[in-house]
């Protein structure tokens, strides 16, 4: 079975969030499965690669798009340590771009993409088996090889589209119609949502199947879904749940080479403490104190913007008895507001950026990792911290309800109800009574460590439902 996954992100090339790992890591785990082909085809960005690679130039074209010509040459690289073949569709001027995402004319890059890979297949005659589609970025597809005479050589291919996060559906006005050369006025209905174009709504409407990657998200997008909810429970025979995994190759403490000190289960408790000293003294915290960090995008879904009242209210409640380090970057007014309180508390830690190494020491050397999403349709955070031996302490919504559930009922981590500061402070207090209670919390370090979060399950449920 040939499976092509189109995507924006793909680690280690380009990453930005989550959607990288997960496109990473799937095909690598589904070509563990005999008989499966599975590889990614993301663009070509202005960036340096992370690893060895050579490449192979397998296509050169050209797409035209309203006024616009615009050359298309497909790359192919060979890679022994990605564990699948990479296509990275090359189109100067619009995608050879330093990043997948914030530019000014993002919906003709995204258009374009789509439109050379789906030109780049027709004209080289290849037809996979699933074209598996990854949030609305490449949501156009399924509806482009059905209703497009150029793509007609790719019709009856199937079609899987993942919603990674809803919150972003891509709309466009109607004006953007001329740059889809293949447009015809009785197709309306399948483009548009609500007087708009909505690449998210399309791909519902015409993928063979989509899915959530959690199933605690699915049920919550059946009542809200930024208005495509009704559209969900109409296409709900269609919709599946499948939770991401972690690839435990990658995410490893004992052989994370991003880490100073190493450690497995055996010495988890040293190994972490080693650790901990170590970012501690580098960032000036007390590494004697629990030390609860955040990791993540500075947005409103991720419940970023009460972080600056969760740092004051838990340092002050707790008279500076616990470290809160935080590492991410985005809205602006709170990057202004933590930089403030920074200023101010010798026990809270700062690093605006992306910084994938000092991710991995953090999530290695915390003791709790906070996660107040208002909107989490995952989260692999709280699944990188419990493999490092880390209590997660999380908002009960998404996926992380379907990965974390509270200690008071046996679980890994604690759970709070709304998204707000009390209710997170309030959770912190509960996580330093675990932490001040030694035995209770060196077992949780270890049996964090225990749970098997790897891709082979849920690798094999997309598998199930591509055979489908
Ligand atoms: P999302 O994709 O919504 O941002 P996920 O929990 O699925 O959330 O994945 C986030 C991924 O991005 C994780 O691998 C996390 O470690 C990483 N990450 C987020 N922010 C940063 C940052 N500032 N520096 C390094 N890694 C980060
Ligand atoms: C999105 C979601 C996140 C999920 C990730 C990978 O970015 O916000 O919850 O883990 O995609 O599927």
């Amino acid at each position: 079975m040939k499976i092509f996954n189109l995507s924006m992100e793909c680690y280690p090339v380009a990453k930005v969030g989550g959607l990288a790992d997960v496109v990473g890591a799937l095909p690598k785990y589904l070509n563990k499965n005999d008989g499966v082909e599975a590889s990614v085809i993301m663009p070509w960005y202005n960036r340096p690669f992370v690893h060895d690679h050579e490449f192979e130039i397998v296509f050169n074209g050209w797409i035209h798009q309203s006024f616009h010509t615009f050359e298309v040459t497909v790359m192919k690289e060979r890679s022994k340590v990605l564990g699948f073949d990479l296509y990275l569709v090359k189109i100067p001027g619009l995608l050879d771009r330093d990043n997948p995402y914030g530019y000014w004319d993002e919906s003709q890059q995204f258009l374009a993409f789509q439109h050379g890979v789906l030109h780049w297949l027709t004209a080289m005659k290849i037809k996979p088996d699933v074209l598996h589609c990854h949030d609305y970025h490449t949501g156009l597809v399924p509806f482009m090889i059905e209703n497009c005479p150029e793509f007609k050589f790719l019709s009856g291919v199937k079609t899987i589209g993942t919603i990674h996060n809803g919150e972003y559906q891509g709309q466009m006005r109607w004006e953007m119609a001329e740059y889809f050369p293949w447009f015809r006025g009785d197709k309306i209905g399948l483009l548009d949502w609500n007087g708009w174009i909505n690449p998210l709504a399309a791909m519902l409407k015409c993928c063979h199947a989509f899915n959530a990657v959690s199933e605690g998200y699915l049920d919550e997008l059946f009542h809200s879904l930024r208005g495509l909810e009704s559209l969900v429970q109409r296409e709900h025979a269609k919709a599946y749940g499948i939770i991401n995994g972690i690839d435990t190759e990658v995410w490893d403490p004992n052989t994370d080479a991003f880490l100073e000190f190493n450690y497995s289960k055996e010495n988890a408790l040293e190994g972490k403490w080693r650790n901990k000293k170590e970012l501690c003294t580098e960032y000036g915290l007390n590494p004697d104190l629990p030390l609860v960090s955040f990791i993540g995008r500075f947005a409103g879904e991720k419940g970023a913007d009460l972080l600056p009242d969760i740092v004051w209210k838990s340092i002050q409640e707790t008279y500076g008895g616990l470290n809160i380090m935080i590492l991410g970057s985005g809205e602006k007014h709170v990057e202004n507001q933590l930089k403030d309180l920074s200023y101010s508390y010798s026990n809270f830690a700062l690093d605006l950026g992306y910084k994938e190494f000092l991710s991995h020491k953090i999530y290695a050397s915390s003791d709790f990792l906070l996660m107040p999403s208002r909107v989490e349709p995952c989260g692999l955070n709280q699944m990188y911290a419990m493999r490092y031996g880390t209590v997660p302490i999380v908002r009960y919504t998404g996926g992380l309800r379907d990965t974390v559930e509270d200690i008071s009922t046996g679980g890994s981590g604690i759970n709070f109800g709304a998204a707000s500061a009390e209710d997170a402070v309030h959770a912190i207090h509960r996580a330093l009574h675990i932490y001040h209670d030694k035995g209770l919390m060196d077992s949780l370090v270890h049996s964090n460590m225990d749970y098997d979060f790897s891709w082979e399950k849920s690798a094999e449920k997309y598998l199930h439902l591509y055979q489908r």
